[in-house]
């Protein structure tokens, strides 16, 4: 018998920059990545989601390509600037029919939407005006947006949340300057992160005031952090990462308040985050529903004595995600003794069923769902076909593990892998691929499905227990 409940979800996820093109079309407004992938530099070979792989005008044969696949559920994002060009006031309506035709065309296929409310897109135009997620500014302009959302969408999609990894756009985006607004400033970073605090427990008020027939969370990415020894120093040091890097960004949204001895820390090295009156208790009282976990990989953890700064990058890669640390508390090392991907990133399904036991017990028993999960690769056409063995490899052990903490007794909902097609990754283009449908750029984007996908087929027919 399988592990996973009966009405486990199966499902898989995009994010609307990395999938939808479409960057100009219908009255859409111009987003901080339409802006920032131009400038010399900053991705891959220039690549930018302009076109990305049209989902925009090809949904319906992509959802047709998601029902063969047999997916419950859909994790999509919305772009601001599509529906609010100027981020706020006038209403783009063809950017409110696309999500709508969306909408229809997935609940036409039983397939059940889960809308990310923001993956990144910020409307350029609210950067301009005062300074995007640096101004308290933000979280009025986010709410109108949200409301905008529940109030076209609310009748039919049920499971919502309100962000995509706090830690990913507000770190890369304000101290290591890898994202727009390509800030290293960690004093604005901090405080920016405070408001995307404030605007989720707006939005959360919001969807509750305005009687919305479903849930809402937050989804952050979990990289599990383990000390490299065992020596007080580096053990001392992992406390203070894994702080940062889950207890930072999950306490806000699911206690109300900042853990006590880090924003002690923060206050007192950089001034921030800024309270004013009201702050304490709008994080209080909007706690979410459920949380949803990203997890791709763990990150070891070491005492730094030697590397300067707090963007430090100690692989030398870009994107693989050991940019941050703080001279003299910690820097995240590669382990000697771990199985890595082409891009760095270690594989470790141990550390998915360690992250929800962590959150378990932090948090008591909410409800969970893995939003994402997935294997970065370049995948090889061999006689015409594209063979992501290594892939199912990856998602077979890590559906395991989400097994494994089914069974210890978590409320583990759904598994949103990613993703469901190949899509741009942010810095590193078309080339790192992740999903179960490959899109051939050499022949106007034609969709391909991989070895994977009638794998993950079975997954879902027998509700995981022919892995
Ligand atoms: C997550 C993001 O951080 O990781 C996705 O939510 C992203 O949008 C995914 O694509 C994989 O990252 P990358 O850098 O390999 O594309």
């Amino acid at each position: 018998m399988s592990v996973f409940p009966k009405d486990f979800l199966w499902g898989a996820a995009t994010a609307s920059y990395q999938v939808e093109g479409g960057h100009d079309a219908d009255g859409k407004g111009l987003s901080n990545w339409d802006l920032f992938s131009h400038l010399p530099g900053t991705t891959y070979q220039g690549t930018n989601g302009d076109v990305a792989v049209d989902h925009y005008h090809r949904f319906r044969e992509d959802v047709a390509l998601m029902a063969e696949l047999g997916m419950q559920t859909y994790r999509f994002s919305i772009s601001w600037p599509r529906l609010l060009p100027q981020g706020r006031g006038e209403v783009n309506e063809a950017g409110i029919r696309f999500y709508s035709e969306l909408i229809d065309e997935l609940l036409k296929h039983n397939i059940k939407p889960m809308i990310t409310l923001y993956h990144w897109d910020l409307p350029q135009a609210l950067q301009e005006q005062f300074g995007g997620w640096e101004s308290r500014e933000i979280v009025d302009a986010f709410d109108e947006y949200a409301r905008l959302c529940y109030q076209r969408f609310g009748d039919r999609v049920e499971l919502w949340s309100t962000f995509n990894e706090t830690i990913v756009f507000i770190g890369m985006g304000y101290m290591t300057g890898a994202h727009p607004p390509r800030l290293t400033d960690p004093k604005k970073g901090i405080q920016a992160c405070h408001h995307v605090f404030l605007a989720n427990a707006r939005a959360v008020k919001s969807f509750r005031e305005m009687g919305i027939d479903g849930q809402i969370g937050f989804v952050n990415v979990l990289q599990p952090n383990d000390p490299i020894s065992d020596s007080p120093q580096d053990r001392r040091a992992c406390e203070i990462a894994e702080g940062i890097f889950t207890h930072w960004l999950y306490d806000p949204v699911l206690k109300g308040e900042y853990p006590a001895e880090l924003l002690a820390m923060a206050q007192q090295a950089f001034g921030v985050p800024y309270f004013v009156p009201g702050d304490e208790e709008l994080l209080k009282q909007n706690i979410v529903d459920f949380i949803g976990l990203n997890y791709y990989k763990r990150e070891m953890v070491a005492h730094n004595d030697d590397v300067d700064g707090y963007a430090i990058n100690t692989s030398g890669q870009k994107g693989s995600g050991r940019e941050l640390g703080f001279k003299g508390l910690f820097k995240l090392v590669r382990n000697p003794n771990g199985v890595y991907t082409d891009w760095d990133w270690e594989v470790y399904p141990q550390g998915l069923t360690d992250a929800i036991g962590r959150i378990v017990k932090r948090y008591g028993n909410i409800p969970l769902y893995i939003t994402e999960n997935g294997l970065g690769a370049k995948d090889p056409i061999v006689d015409g076909e594209v063979r992501d063995q290594p892939r199912i490899d990856y998602l077979r052990d890590h559906i395991q593990a989400i097994g494994a903490a089914i069974e210890q007794g978590a409320d583990v909902r759904g598994y949103y892998p990613w993703s469901f097609i190949d899509l741009l990754s942010w810095l590193n283009g078309y080339q790192k691929q992740y999903g179960f449908v490959y899109v051939d750029h050499n022949d106007s984007l034609a969709r391909k499905k991989k070895q994977s996908f009638g794998w993950y087929q079975r997954v879902i027919a027998t509700n995981g227990e022919q892995l």
